[in-house]
This record gives C-alpha cells, structure tokens and sequence, in this order.
C-alpha cells in the first residue's frame, strides 16, 4: 500500500484548472487538504479560483501556463516548487476542440487542438516526471483523455478524438514504463462522456493569430447538440467527475471511466475490431 499523495503537505499541479472539471479538480484536492498549483492559460480566472480556495481555509497558488509552450510548463515547475518544494499529483487536464468535418477543419485548427491536447500532455510528462521520480516519493498522474479516447473516430471532433486516443496510449505507455524500474509514480487515464463545463466554448482559448474557427450549418448544430447532453440526464457535474479521480487515485486505478451509459458504444467498437481477426472471420464463413 503507497502512502497517500494527497492531504495535507501533499502539492497538486492541475492544468487547466480555472474551469470545469479542472476547477472542481483543484478544489477537492484542496478541500482534501493538498496545496494546489491552480494552472491556466486564463490567469483571471485561475486567481479567482486560488482566491476561492484560500476564502474557505485551502492552500492554493495561481501560475499563468500555456500547456502547449514546453518552456511555459517549465516555468509551471519551477513556480510550483518555488512556492511548495514538491509536486505529488500531476493532472495534465487542459484541453480544446473545434467542430467541423476534418475536410473543413484548418491545419491551423488541428495544430491548435493537437497543441494544448496532446502536446499539452507531453510536455507535463517531459517537466515534471523527472522532478516527480527524483522525489523518490509516491506521485501520482492523471492524463485528462476522453471517452473519445477509447471510441476513437467521432465525426465533427476528428482532431479532438485523434488526441485523446493519443493520450490514452501515452498513459498505457507510461504506466509500462513506470514499471520498470518499479518508480512509486502511479498513473490514471480519464475518460469521461458528457460533463457540464466549458469546453464547448473552448474558441475562447484560441490563440488570436489562428482567426476565428469557421463551423459548417451542420457542424454548429452538433456543437449545440453536445452542450445540450452535458445537462442532459446522462450529463455530469465537474465536482462528479473530480471525486471519482481521488477515488480512483486512492484506488491506484488506471482507468477513470465516468459514464455507464457509453458502455454498449466501446464494447460494439471491440467486437468490430474481434470481429475482424481471421479467426473469427473463419468461424463465420465455416
Ligand atoms: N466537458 C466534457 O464533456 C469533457 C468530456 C471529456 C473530456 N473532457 C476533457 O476535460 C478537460 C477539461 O475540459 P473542461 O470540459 O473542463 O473544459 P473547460 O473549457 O471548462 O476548461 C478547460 C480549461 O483549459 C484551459 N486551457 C485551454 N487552453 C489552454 C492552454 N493552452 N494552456 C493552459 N490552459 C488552457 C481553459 O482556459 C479552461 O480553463 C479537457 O481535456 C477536455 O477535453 C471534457
């Protein structure tokens, strides 16, 4: 059994945490007693959110990031163990998608999602697991992914779903790795459906030299779609979502998978892909 990452003493780095489920995030590992590292490229509303935290007693520092400069999580690193010395749990969480068929998606759109997306989640792992393993003490990281993730091809979201079935299997990878040379370091993959935030509204995080994302008729309306399942009766709250994290930490639990009703959609993508092994195509053409 690990010692506890989270508690009192214990320092939180969570990315995009001045919003959705990053917020709810940094607020119930404060509310378990961490120090949080409140990291966002809105750095209003991350000193809102550190203000929040310290107004009922927690411990929390708000440091300006974009997750997608190696240079800027760099500097995330160094503010977090200027003011706390250590860093426990890493949650590489900030993410972006834009809505259009791939033909209608700019390469600077695939580069904008690609960038905070995936590029985000590795250079988090690039800074701060060498920090985290000279430690020598348990961590823990959780990479924000997506049900996404594990359906894999969504229309409308191509960018979006190719880098969290990225991020997947960059956390597969390092919990392999991690192995190796038995590093206390665990890892969680987060996959969840709809959760009421504002990821819906990610355009506010665009980078101003990448102009306005142009949607089809079409694509607006499945944007629009999606927001309305978010409060939908299959829809979380971030603070749902958030407590299942320190459960599944806790746990030391690999897959975070928030949303029983996507079930019958990964398993009828399994038994597309079983389906097709020769095997099997032999014992139904036998
Ligand atoms: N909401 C959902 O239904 C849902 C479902 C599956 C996965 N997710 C994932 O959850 C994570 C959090 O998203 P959310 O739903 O809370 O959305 P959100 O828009 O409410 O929060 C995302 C936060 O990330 C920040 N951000 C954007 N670009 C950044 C950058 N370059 N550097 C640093 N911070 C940046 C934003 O400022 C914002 O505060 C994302 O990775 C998203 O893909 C969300």
């Amino acid at each position: 059994m690990m010692d506890s990452v989270i508690g009192s003493g214990k320092v939180t780095v969570v990315t995009g945490a001045a919003s959705g489920i990053g917020r709810a995030l940094a607020e119930a590992f404060a509310t378990e007693g961490s120090a949080v590292v409140v990291a966002d490229l809105d750095i209003e509303e991350a000193e809102r959110v550190a203000a929040s935290i310290r107004a009922v007693g927690g411990d929390a520092l708000a440091v300006a990031v974009d997750v997608a400069d190696a240079a800027s999580v760099d500097a995330l690193a160094a503010a977090a163990i200027a003011r706390y010395g250590r860093v426990d749990v890493l949650c590489n969480n900030a993410g972006v998608s834009t809505f259009n068929l791939m033909t209608d998606q700019t390469l600077d759109d695939w580069r904008w999602v690609f960038g905070v997306n995936l590029w985000g989640v590795i250079n988090g792992l690039h800074t701060f697991v060498p920090i985290m393993r000279e430690q020598g003490t348990p961590g823990h990281i959780v990479n924000t992914a997506s049900i996404a993730g594990l359906l894999s091809g969504i229309a409308f979201i191509g960018p979006y779903a190719a880098t969290k079935v990225a991020v997947v299997s960059i956390s597969e990878t390092l919990v392999q790795e991690l192995a190796i040379d038995a590093t206390p370091i665990g890892v969680s993959v987060l996959c969840p459906s709809s959760v009421d935030t504002k990821v819906m509204e990610s355009e506010r995080a665009r980078p101003a030299e990448l102009g306005a994302e142009q949607r089809t008729e079409m694509a607006e309306s499945v944007r629009m779609m999606i927001r309305d399942s978010f409060t939908g009766p299959t829809g979380q709250t971030p603070a749902t979502v958030a407590a299942a994290v320190l459960e599944a930490i806790r746990a030391q639990r690999f897959w975070i998978v928030t949303h029983p009703d996507e079930r019958p959609s990964v398993e009828a993508r399994a038994a597309r892909i079983l389906a097709s092994f020769p095997d099997a195509q032999a014992a139904t053409t036998a």
